[in-house]
């Protein structure tokens, strides 16, 4: 028989047993490992054509369906409810320890603080109880102060595209006119979203990777001498993009129009550059729990100003899980309309103490430092920067090398050196640009391993378009003068 050649995690005498023993075998595997227990299938292929006696023998392995033909491809017949459990072997297909030291450098979801992780790892509360209502009325008091607000905030179990929803179909009737700006992904998903509800939308759009122009926002609303917008809408920080819109100045005009709500997108610039809602008169600011709030998806927050609520009297828009009477209702009581993801509420009460701890001001300028540093970083290695200076988002750079740079092998060359995963680009612009996300729990540690881990990766894919180490170079600059 041809030796085969065996993954070196693989102990060679023990997978020998177990085919003798025409064991079933199971594989565990995250999603990290997805590569080497593909590899592994391919050997265990090879070693069942070669081994006659091993006909009967199948591999069930909980894997992600692509990979699942493999498997089928060895026996047909391999179900899972066909394996008694005591028959399952299990191999651990994890190579080293450092396999599990993944950083996540991408806007969402955000890295999540131990201090979270340690809270979700309890069993869950019943959210009718007296230690859930504890908890909310916590969690709703700090949220406030996040928001600095005393509107309500309201706590909904949807992603950040709902809470923007909810903010939006709550407060509007059926053909009403919206002003929406548009110059990225989410400018464009709140459009789509308001046409689905049959608004009358009036889109200003911008190419992506500039910011709205807000002379345009001035010259809709002055021209509306009938007071026909209901609302404007506007995305703060274009993920997309890594453009900060200048949400001060187009509040300043839709609060001199003076009938129109203003509604924010603030998924990634709440926590993370400063929105202060009852000063500016924000009347609906939609935000999602995995990105600045520093815990798993799952949890949407709107907060709602006294305008809009007078707004929601009137408003006609079908709705029922995202109608946010019933959560303003409830959150009275310091409960929820439907059962909540309690666990992730325990994460929210830690990181909200953390950020409390840390303080807004501090916060604010964490993600400003790491936005210059990251900034400065691609500068130095000459990799231009899809958004202005001064419309940067401190979330995200988005970075868009020269052609000759192919921005999804750069990410795929950090990913796998590194673990450190990069967000790549959205429609038109994928393939093109590659983003940094530095939102929520990072640090300057961080920014600067990333930063590192990308000069590698240019170096290894034959740019030669840098200074080595002029990305270091210029962010420790900024670091030092910071
Ligand atoms: C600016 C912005 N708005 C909305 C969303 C949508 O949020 P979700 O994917 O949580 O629905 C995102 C997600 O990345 C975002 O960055």
């Amino acid at each position: 028989m041809e030796p085969i050649p065996l993954p070196s995690y693989i102990h060679y005498e023990l997978l020998l047993q177990l085919l003798e023993r025409k064991t079933r075998v199971a594989l565990y595997h995250n999603s990290r490992q997805y590569e080497q227990v593909n590899q592994l299938i391919i050997t265990l292929r090879k070693a069942l054509a070669l081994q006659k006696q091993l006909e009967q023998s199948c591999i069930h392995a909980n894997l992600p369906t692509e990979s699942c033909w493999s498997l089928n491809e060895i026996n047909p017949e391999a179900n899972s409810s066909s394996f008694p459990d005591n028959q399952l072997i299990n191999i651990d297909t994890q190579i080293n320890a450092m396999d599990d030291k993944l950083m996540l450098m991408i806007p969402g979801p955000t890295p999540v603080p131990e201090q979270a992780l340690l809270a979700m790892a309890k069993h869950p509360i019943g959210h009718r109880s007296g230690e859930f209502s504890k908890i909310m009325a916590e969690v709703t008091e700090n949220l406030k102060w996040l928001h600095q607000t005393q509107n309500d905030v309201l706590i909904l179990t949807t992603s950040g595209t709902g809470a923007m929803e909810a903010g939006m179909i709550n407060f509007l009737s059926r053909g009403d006119r919206v002003l929406c700006g548009s110059n990225g992904k989410f400018g464009e998903r709140w459009a789509e979203v308001a046409k689905a509800y049959g608004l009358e939308v009036d889109v200003i759009s911008a190419e992506w990777g500039t910011p709205l122009d807000t002379e345009k926002f001035r010259e809709k609303l002055e021209a509306d001498t009938k007071k026909e917008i209901r609302a404007v809408i506007i995305t703060h920080s274009e993920t997309s993009t890594g453009v900060l819109n200048d949400l001060e100045t187009i509040n300043r005009y839709v609060k001199a129009h003076g009938e129109a709500l203003i509604m924010v997108d603030a998924v990634t610039s709440l926590g993370a550059v400063n929105i202060p809602i009852d000063e500016w008169g924000l009347d609906v600011v939609a935000s999602g729990s995995q990105k600045g709030y520093m815990i798993p998806p799952g949890l949407g927050f709107v907060c709602v100003s006294a305008k809009a609520w007078e707004a929601y009297k009137t408003s006609d828009l079908p709705r029922y899980y995202l109608d946010l009477g019933p959560y303003r209702k409830s959150a009275t009581k310091d409960t929820t309309p439907f059962t909540p993801p309690v666990n992730l509420f325990f994460a929210l009460q830690a990181t909200l103490r953390m950020m409390k701890a840390e303080g807004l001001e501090q916060i604010f300028a964490r993600h400003q430092r790491l936005t210059k540093i990251s900034r400065a970083a691609m500068k130095g290695l000459n990799l231009p920067l899809l958004a202005p200076d001064d419309a940067a988002s401190t979330a995200v750079t988005a970075v868009r090398p020269p052609e000759v740079v192919d921005a999804e092998k750069v990410r795929s060359v950090v990913k796998k050196q590194f673990d450190i995963a990069l967000a790549g680009g959205q429609d038109h612009l994928k393939g093109k640009i590659f983003r940094v996300g530095h939102l929520g729990f990072v640090s300057d540690r961080d920014i600067l391993t990333a930063i590192s881990a990308i000069e590698v990766a240019l170096r290894e894919l034959g740019y030669e378009g840098f200074t080595p180490g002029a990305g270091m170079a210029a962010a420790t600059k900024v670091l030092a003068e910071s």
